[in-house]
């Protein structure tokens, strides 16, 4: 099910892009991001990278329209409304939170307005894509950790999201559940969802991105296509960090 294409491209005018102009978030005085601007197009995913506390969740977040910038502005499309904007992406948190229910209720839950035999049929396939589909019944925070995160990536995909934020979406993850990720990743992509994520995996970057967005003490370093970055980046925080130096 996670082929078809969204069921909004043909009705509504779309998200992309996704324009960020001048966005600050500021917290007792302190600056936490600064004058970040930038426009996501269609296409590759967007990855975002930096050092620990360089504003990447927080970045996420504002762009999702959970948390609201102290200045600066987010414009989606051609000026869809934010609320709308909300509803039609979706966010996996860095730890996400799932229901006190079995994995299969917990996708059946984002899929409330389809009819009941339809909601479950569909909610089996989203999990037997995510590789988790032997596990339908189990409740859900007695997954391992590493399954816990698929299944809330599956849950985001369940509701067709035409733009997808994913903060560290393999964190916890082995090797052989981290390509089952990219793959969801890369399916999502190719049927026209646009990816948004915050990895810290140098190689889960360079397999995804069509261009990296670095961030640095919350301030933006560059926006680089993904060749170019891994080539050589334009910034000498981000090649600080790929070179595996401290950043402060
Ligand atoms: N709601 C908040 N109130 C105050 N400070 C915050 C808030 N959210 C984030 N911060 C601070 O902003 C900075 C950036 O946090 P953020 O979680 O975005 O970092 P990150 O780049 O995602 O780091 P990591 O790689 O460790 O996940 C940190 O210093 C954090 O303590
Ligand atoms: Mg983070």
């Amino acid at each position: 099910m996670l082929d078809r294409p969204s069921p909004y491209a043909p009705i509504l005018a779309g998200l992309l892009p996704l324009q960020a102009t001048g966005i600050g978030v500021v917290r007792a005085g302190k600056a936490l991001l600064s004058d970040i601007s930038f426009r996501l197009v269609a296409g590759a995913p967007t990855v975002i990278m930096g050092a620990n506390g360089a504003g990447k969740s927080l970045l996420l977040r504002v762009l999702h329209g959970l948390i609201a910038p102290t200045t600066g502005t987010i414009t989606w499309g051609t000026g869809v409304d934010t609320d709308v904007a909300g509803r039609r992406s979706a966010l996996v948190f860095q730890r996400p939170t799932l229901l006190r229910r079995s994995a299969l209720a917990n996708i059946e839950f984002v899929l409330s307005h389809r009819p009941r035999a339809a909601r479950r049929q569909s909610a089996q396939e989203t999990l037997d894509q995510a590789g988790l589909g032997h596990l339908a019944s189990t409740p859900a925070r007695q997954l391992s950790g590493g399954e816990q995160q698929r299944l809330a990536m599956a849950r985001a995909l369940a509701s067709y999201p035409e733009v997808l934020f994913l903060d560290e979406p393999a964190a916890s993850l082995d090797p052989a559940a981290t390509l089952a990720v990219e793959a969801l990743i890369k399916r999502a992509s190719g049927s026209g969802t646009k990816v948004i994520l915050v990895t810290h995996d140098i190689g889960q970057a360079r397999r995804l991105a069509g261009e990296v967005v670095f961030l640095a003490g919350g301030r933006l370093s560059e926006v680089t296509a993904a060749d170019d970055f891994f080539k050589q980046p334009c910034s000498a925080t981000a090649r600080a960090y790929l070179a595996g130096e401290l950043i402060v």
